[in-house]
């Protein structure tokens, strides 16, 4: 996982402005387990929340006592977003990860009551393990929510299904899923956009919605409701076998250091001229310095380089 990260394996501790809250994320990069990294769609989602927090339905007042879950959260970053715009949130992830989750919101938590007398606009914010599919894990949290989140949660093929089933048994008809995810493999992405299609109204949130820096041509957040009510658990498994993911995503393994979980050949053909090119396509700030979010972007194209250099 190093390579593909510049905050990794020396940086412990991000610093990250949101919503007016200078917030602060210790992670783990040379941990073992995915969920101990920041990744970047949860900066892109949290900024989206900031941007969109005026007007709409992601105003506070509108926000303000919803209940809201977010799965596989890793460092807490979503979740931390929408607790900060009101919302009573759920942050869950496998228990490995669940000491540095609570740790994360803690932390954060306890920094902006210390720093804002009035703390009105905070919601509330606690952690619990969710393992998907674990039916006793999805009783206790007490669903319906308003809003199931989840940020890179959708890399590997087998996840799929228990993600799938875990967001419906938690959602109801007025449930908003809300969804981003960073595309390692177009096919793998298109098969599963394709998965969430049959069971989900789906809206991709324009690029003009985003935060002008914290976005990627790669990184992409979607809405979703379920398409009726009556859509059940049984309808989902049958929506993603008959779509047959025809890619054999390979799953990350955790031993493995690196970060492109999804890829094939044909996906590196076919992806390898646009993703780099939308790299590069990062411009500099005017004095030549680059921003952390552009650092981080660049960190993961030379990542992608790497990987295809060998060592002789
Ligand atoms: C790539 S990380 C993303 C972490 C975080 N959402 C972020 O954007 O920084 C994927 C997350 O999904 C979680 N995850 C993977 N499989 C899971 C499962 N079966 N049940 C619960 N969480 C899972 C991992 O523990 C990890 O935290």
């Amino acid at each position: 996982m190093e390579a593909d990260r510049l905050n990794s394996p020396s940086t412990s501790v991000i610093t990250f402005e949101v919503l007016g809250h200078q917030l602060q994320f210790s992670q783990d990069p040379n941990s073992q387990h995915l969920g101990t990294t920041v990744w970047d769609t949860s900066m892109v989602f949290a900024k989206f929340l900031e941007k969109n927090c005026r007007k709409g339905r992601f105003c506070q007042s509108k926000l303000k006592g919803k209940r809201v879950i977010e799965l596989g959260a890793g460092c807490g970053v979503a979740g931390f977003g929408m607790t900060l715009l009101g919302c009573d949130v759920v942050s869950t992830d496998q228990i490995e990860v669940v000491p540095l989750l609570r740790r994360n919101v803690e932390r954060n938590t306890s920094r902006i009551v210390q720093m804002n007398a009035n703390s009105d606009s905070f919601g509330s914010i606690k952690v619990a393990e969710l393992d998907w599919g674990n039916e006793d894990h999805i009783k206790a949290v007490a669903p319906p929510f308003d809003y199931v989140i989840g940020t890179d949660v959708v890399y590997a093929e087998h996840l799929v299904e228990p993600l799938l089933q875990t967001i419906i048994a938690l959602s109801g008809p007025k449930t908003t899923i809300m969804l981003g995810h960073e595309i390692r493999s177009t096919s793998v992405h298109e098969q599963m956009l394709q998965t969430w299609k049959n069971i989900f109204d789906v809206k991709l949130v324009p690029k003009a919605k985003m935060d002008s820096k914290y976005q990627h041509p790669s990184i992409q957040l979607f809405l979703m409701g379920l398409k009726s009510p009556a859509v059940t658990a049984e309808k989902a498994e049958c929506a993603i076998s008959t779509e047959k993911l025809e890619e054999t995503a390979r799953d990350i393994d955790p031993q493995v250091n690196e970060v492109e979980p999804c890829k094939t050949d044909q996906d590196e053909e076919n992806r390898g001229s646009s993703s780099l090119v939308d790299d590069l396509a990062l411009t500099r700030l005017p004095d030549g310095e680059l921003s952390e979010w552009e650092a981080r972007r660049y960190g993961s194209m030379a990542a992608r380089l790497l990987r295809d250099v060998k060592i002789t």
